[in-house]
């Protein structure tokens, strides 16, 4: 199993699907969902994607071995999302289509949930090169935003127990960072 969490740190909560990057930069969740789950022509059933969003207090699970409805494009993806947010409920988790899970939750929420798929894995510049890393079949991949984590995020990500790992000395966007470290974990057959 592999998971990746995104922390969505502009969203606000809303979105217009007429203007995803003007939504809290829900278009880069959409890329990384893509990112995440979509292989040519079908999609990696062994992959649970989170994203979290700490202006609103809520993480969204993805669970493609049950995915339905999700398309590669990034306006559909979003339109997931709002329909999961339009769901979502204070008192428990919601599904909301095939495959999506709504609930309130804090960073550490979600951290213990990746720490049940396995290794924990913090993506930054300045981390160990992935390539001379040994990685383990069922990890978990932490990747920031647009924006930075802040130092409260960080302190506890590394708490927790995460390795800091690079994929290459160039900083890029985050939905490539998942598509790099997918090809690494692919080629070592794991
Ligand atoms: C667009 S970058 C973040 C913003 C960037 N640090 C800046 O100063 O504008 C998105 C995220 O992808 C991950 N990332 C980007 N490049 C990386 C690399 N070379 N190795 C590991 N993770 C990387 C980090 O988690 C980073 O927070």
């Amino acid at each position: 199993m592999r998971a990746f969490l995104v922390v969505a740190h502009k969203f606000r909560g809303e979105v217009n699907l007429n203007d995803l990057p003007g939504s809290g930069r829900i278009d880069v969740v959409a890329r990384c969902i893509n990112a995440s789950i979509f292989l040519s022509h079908t999609i990696r059933r062994d992959v649970l994607f989170f994203v979290y969003f700490p202006r609103i207090g809520m993480r969204i699970k993805i669970d493609a071995s049950k995915v339905k409805y999700l398309n590669p494009d990034e306006r559909s993806t979003a339109a997931l999302i709002r329909n999961a947010l339009l769901n979502y409920s204070e008192d428990k988790e919601i599904r909301t289509s095939p495959g999506f899970y709504i609930r309130s939750a804090n960073l550490e929420d979600v951290l213990e949930e990746l720490v049940s798929v396995g290794a924990l894995y913090y993506l930054r510049e300045d981390g160990k090169d992935i390539r001379s890393v040994e990685l383990e079949r069922n990890s978990s991949f932490i990747l920031s935003d647009s924006v930075n984590m802040s130092n409260d995020e960080e302190n506890m990500l590394l708490e927790k127990g995460a390795a800091l790992i690079s994929v290459g000395p160039k900083s890029l966007l985050s939905s490539h960072v998942i598509a790099i470290v997918h090809n690494e974990l692919d080629r070592r057959g794991l």
